[in-house]
């Protein structure tokens, strides 16, 4: 198969009741290792790499590798950009080939917001590319960008709802109370507003700050609405670890390939584990 835009992948997740997980990945093994899992569970899979990973491995690496992924798979593979503040940089890797990308202007005023996200939907829907837009502010640190917990904000249901409307986003991600990062405690998910939320749009909802919520809280995210979940921090920090275990034990081992191939199958086994958890096992 080619690449696929996300937006089919995400249109009947609603519905259906599960989530597709976006894998956030750093290096070309991780993303061979969500790509094994998606195929292995029949799960259809999203890849995404944030602005820092497209300047450490290069568009063209990406989406050469994300391209080679969906040929070799039975499943659909979307490849999106994450969190981009940068209106040129969402072109050049649309231009490139990402299927979807999000423009992140969840840091300016509402008006701002609308405006920036209606431009990158003007030239994305012709092309088929998929859209994501965040309102209000996830907390927590994803790669070079820093919120506050007291900067962090919740998204307004009422304002989801014209912010869809006047920008005619097919996907958008509200601030729920997850964050980017490991979490210190529990998370402080406000259930009722993504009832709230999902009671005023009808487009899938993403939720931010996947990594580390636990089972039974993912699952009721999902249930009342969360139509894809980005997960980071948790695929990041059990791939290095894996590659940290490699060294400690095998020291003299110095063949890149050997020490790579537990940390993908650590990646992997994470990934069968998040897709279960969001029902999405067997819905390619
Ligand atoms: P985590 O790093 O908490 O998994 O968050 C991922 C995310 O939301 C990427 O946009």
């Amino acid at each position: 198969m080619t690449l696929v835009s996300s937006t089919p992948l995400l249109a009947e997740t609603r519905k259906k009741g599960y989530a597709v997980v976006a894998f956030n990945v750093h290096t070309i093994e991780m993303l061979q290792a969500v790509a094994e899992a998606a195929e292995e569970s029949r799960s259809p899979l999203i890849v995404q790499t944030t602005v820092g990973t497209v300047k450490h491995l290069g568009i063209d690496y990406i989406v050469g590798a994300a391209k080679a992924a969906a040929k070799q798979a039975s499943v659909p593979v979307a490849l999106h950009l994450d969190h981009c503040q940068d209106f040129e940089l969402i072109l050049k890797c649309i231009r490139a080939g990402y299927t979807s990308v999000m423009i992140d202007q969840s840091m300016h005023p509402f008006e701002r917001n609308v405006e920036m996200t209606r431009k990158v939907v003007e030239i994305a829907r012709p092309l088929n590319v998929n859209v994501e837009a965040e309102l209000g502010k996830v907390g927590g640190v994803e790669d070079d960008i820093r919120v506050e917990d007291d900067a962090a904000s919740l998204a307004d249901p009422e304002e989801c709802r014209r912010f869809v409307e006047l920008t005619g986003v097919p996907t958008l991600a509200p601030a729920i109370g997850t964050a980017h990062g490991i979490y210190k405690g529990e998370p402080n998910i406000d259930f009722k507003r993504i009832e709230d939320i999902a009671a005023q749009v009808d487009v899938p909802l993403v939720l931010h700050g996947g990594s580390g919520i636990p089972e039974a809280q993912v699952k009721r995210c999902v249930a009342l609405g969360m139509a894809k979940m980005n997960v980071a921090t948790e695929l990041k920090n059990a791939f290095t670890r894996a590659l940290q275990k490699c060294f400690a034990e095998r020291p003299d081992d110095l063949d890149p390939r050997s020490y790579m191939v537990p940390a993908k199958e650590v990646v992997k086994r994470l990934a069968l584990e998040k897709m279960r958890l969001c029902g999405c096992t067997n819905k390619a």
